[in-house]
């Protein structure tokens, strides 16, 4: 079996790889010929725990181009994994897909399976095949990968998701993706699509439900990571995506439940909790800001310390981050910001008010500061020995947006301390 992979972004790299390590001869091709230079050398152009090894190993199974007749004319099945950007008004930018259906069209010379793994709005696939050649099948197959453990969701996955009007193509898939030896659910086209859009929705109301929780926990004198444990434990709720903190980011949840909205709206639809979701997370990320100007009055003139700017650890994406809502307004209040990540400051640096210090490291960061704002859960900035707040900072004074402290560990110190959904610590004292 002979797949293709138009293009070689996080998503079509990592399925391209992966089906190479369970024995399939994969070609990727991508129009950025840098990359692609890069690809065939053995080098992947992202950061991806494991996804380097893999490449390595199955070298004689993986080929990269730019060339899209070389990559089609002998395809079996051809993926679809190009971006689906947003457009301004949460829609669904399909530009690139189209521009790959065309180019299959003009190359292949088998009947082949075309298997769409981008995100694509309820219905696209349909389109899709109407826009082929009779003879050809379209296949949905939506990725369920999160960034920094992409290539084991693809092997410990939960399940494989193919939706056909075709039992041949599905026969098909299921032939490629047993190896994975994860269930696989087959539906129809449409059904297939709304699988992943219904899961992410899902996944960011679950955040934004604990979220709210924790806002009401810490006004009540409720400890949210005790309620999402008491919680969690019922199979039913389930333990994960229970993390208070300070909202969802990323380039997959902001704009999955944004066009999920949209889908609704085209059939008349108003997705009303989909749409406070949306709402209360552009609030949440804004909670540690709120809370420091209700502490200090006004933040001008202040030095503050900003340790995290990705939206989540392991990653050097600041897609969506909280750090981009709240350093632009910290510096339009007058603050002074020192800012430190170990990935995503040069990504930072292309998009962030230019007047940002930025450090080269956390000491460094907090040295000096009035107020220290925590925004990504790194494991450096979890294991920072808090005495050296108490020593670097003038006061030492933590808004902690991803409760990386236990309190009885900070309770220890003399730090004024508030976190997401627990007591707030004022001059020493838990209040
Ligand atoms: C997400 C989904 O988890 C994947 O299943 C999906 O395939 C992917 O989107 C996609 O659509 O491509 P990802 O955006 O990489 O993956 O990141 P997550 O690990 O899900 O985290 C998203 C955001 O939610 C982060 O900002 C994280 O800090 C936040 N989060 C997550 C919480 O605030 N609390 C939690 O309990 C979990």
């Amino acid at each position: 079996m002979n797949i293709t992979i138009i293009g070689t972004g996080y998503v079509g790299l990592v399925t391209g790889v992966s089906l190479s390590e369970i024995g399939h001869y994969v070609t990727c091709v991508d129009i950025n010929e840098e990359k692609v230079k890069l690809l065939n050398s053995g080098v992947s152009p992202i950061y991806e725990p494991g996804l380097s090894e893999l490449m390595v190993k199955n070298a004689d199974r993986l080929y990269f181009t730019t060339s899209h007749e070389e990559a089609l004319v002998e395809a079996d099945v051809v993926y679809i994994a190009v971006e689906t950007p947003e457009k301004e008004d949460g829609s669904v930018n399909l530009t690139f897909i189209e521009r790959a259906v065309e180019q299959i069209a003009n190359y292949i010379s088998n009947d082949v399976v075309v298997v769409i793994k981008s995100t694509v709005p309820v219905g696209t696939n349909q389109r899709i095949k109407s826009m082929l050649p009779a003879n050809i099948n379209v296949v949905s197959n939506p990725e369920f990968l999160r960034e920094g453990s992409a290539i084991h969701d693809v092997f410990y996955g939960d399940r494989i998701v193919i939706g056909s009007d075709s039992p041949d193509a599905l026969k098909i898939m299921r032939g490629i993706n047993e190896p994975f030896g994860i269930p696989i659910v087959e539906t129809d086209l449409n059904s297939a699509e709304m699988i992943k859009y219904a899961s992410n929705a899902f996944l960011a109301t679950k955040i934004s439900l604990i979220n709210e929780l924790a806002n009401i926990c810490s006004r009540v004198g409720a400890d949210i990571e005790e309620v999402a444990l008491g919680m969690g434990l019922d199979s039913r709720i389930g333990t994960q995506f229970l993390k208070a903190g300070i909202g969802y980011g990323g380039s997959c949840f902001p704009k999955d439940t944004k066009a999920l909205v949209n889908i609704a709206e085209e059939v008349g639809y108003e997705f009303g909790i989909l749409k406070a979701v949306i709402d209360l997370n552009d609030k949440q990320q804004h909670v540690l800001l709120n809370q420091a100007i209700k502490d200090f009055g006004e933040l001008n003139g202040k030095t503050i310390g900003v340790l995290g700017l990705a939206f989540k650890p392991n990653t050097d994406d600041i897609r969506n981050a909280a750090s981009l809502a709240i350093i632009p307004e910290l510096i339009n209040l007058g603050a002074t910001v020192k800012a430190y990540d170990p990935a995503a400051m040069g990504q930072a640096k292309m998009v962030l008010p230019k007047e940002v210090l930025y450090q080269d490291s956390a000491l460094h960061t907090i040295e000096s500061t009035d107020i220290v704002f925590i925004l990504t859960e790194w494991d450096e900035i979890r294991e920072l020995d808090l005495q050296e707040y108490v020593n670097r900072m003038k006061t030492a004074t933590i808004y902690d947006g991803r409760n990386c402290y236990s309190l009885d560990e900070v309770s220890q110190y003399p730090i004024r301390y508030f976190s997401i959904g627990r007591k707030y610590q004022k001059r020493g004292r838990l209040l």
